[in-house]
């Protein structure tokens, strides 16, 4: 018999729902919040009231496109956290409803798992190309930079990680300081790929092992920024597209040498990439660049799994379902939680 599971996501301001069976992918549809744009960043309040309105509609066409009825599902899978509490309740107290009422198993997931995990969702028809455990995997998002040691589907464990701001943090405020729009990162990505990426250097933390920090680059992209204005009040202007794409080459190097160095301790040659940052085309290229050089066998997402999505929320549940991991009831949704 097949396993059907349903996926919820709801952790920032994606409504999310997808249908994996048996490990395919069958659909996956993400309801963006346009709300927030005019604000330069998320409304907590605003987003839960987006999810309340979109997440009938959204499971519902998640079921329509993959042709499964609510009645052929075995489990209902649901972000837990981390996230904004008041997105992570309408999802989780949804899917607690549902699971309920058809009377199947609910399964909680780490959103941060999630992220890891999308490398083993299949697609009917496509190579399906997945990391071999155990796997080192680079997960940069907004809020987390970490290095993971993937030894199974359940067993993870965090080698380094930024003791401060997170890449994407980093990339978003400097954009901020240059005047750009929110989110940053896909902006300064854009600008980069017409820009010198040796045109200006910034700071590079030089913390022992293999943890990060970005709140120097942040601080030295600001303080350089302040001097070059006083020279000229149109230097962002003119030199945007250079100063991101030092910006993001900055970033990029400080990310893949200490992944470098875990991946030489470790002598762990399968490594992946995930978590909204892995969208960015200079660390594609990097990942691409160390398979080449190093011997690496890399593996990047799909773009619509580098951002928030309820496709790997779904294989993570898959995964937790065929090992009879289930939630009760009373688990709650937690706004901050490690892997
Ligand atoms: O994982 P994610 O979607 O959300 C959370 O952090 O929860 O990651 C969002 C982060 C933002 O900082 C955004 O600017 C960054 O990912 N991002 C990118 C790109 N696309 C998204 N950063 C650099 N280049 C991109 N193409």
């Amino acid at each position: 018999m097949s396993t059907i599971i349903l996926g919820i996501e709801s952790s920032c301001d994606d409504t999310s729902a997808a249908v994996i069976k048996d490990g395919y992918l069958l659909s996956n549809v993400v309801a963006s919040q346009a709300v927030h744009e005019s604000y330069g960043g998320v409304v907590p309040e605003l987003a839960s009231r987006a999810h309340q309105q979109n997440i009938v509609p959204v499971v519902h066409e998640a079921l329509k496109r993959a042709g499964v009825t609510k009645e052929e599902l075995s489990a209902v899978a649901f972000t837990r956290g981390p996230g904004l509490m008041g997105s992570l309740l309408v999802g989780v107290s949804f899917a607690k409803g549902l699971a309920r009422s058809l009377d199947i198993p609910m399964i909680d997931v780490n959103h941060l798992v999630g992220h890891v995990l999308a490398h083993f969702i299949k697609t009917e028809g496509e190579e399906n190309k997945q990391p071999k455990l155990p796997f080192l995997c680079l997960l940069v998002s907004g809020g987390n930079s970490q290095i993971i040691l993937v030894k199974s589907h359940s067993e993870m464990e965090i080698l380094g990680q930024t003791i401060d701001d997170a890449a994407g943090e980093a990339i978003d405020k400097c954009s901020k300081v240059m005047g750009l729009g929110y989110p940053g990162g896909p902006i300064i990505d854009k600008m980069a790929r017409q820009g010198n990426p040796e045109a200006y250097t910034f700071n590079k933390p030089h913390i022992p092992g293999f943890n990060y920090s970005f709140s120097g680059l942040k601080t030295s992209f600001l303080y350089s920024l302040k001097d070059w204005l006083k020279e000229d009040p149109d230097f962002i202007e003119k030199h945007k597209n250079d100063l991101a794409a030092s910006l993001e080459k900055t970033v990029v190097d400080i990310l893949m040498d200490k992944l470098r160095k875990v991946a030489k301790e470790y002598k762990i040659n399968e490594v992946a990439v995930a978590g909204g940052v892995s969208a960015n085309t200079g660390l594609r290229n990097a990942f691409l660049d160390h398979a080449k050089r190093y011997g690496w066998n890399v593996y990047i997402p799909k773009f619509s799994y580098t951002t928030d999505n309820a496709a790997m929320i779904a294989m993570s549940g898959y995964l937790k379902y065929l090992d009879k991991d289930f939630a009760t009831i009373d688990l709650p949704a937690y706004s901050r939680v490690s892997l």
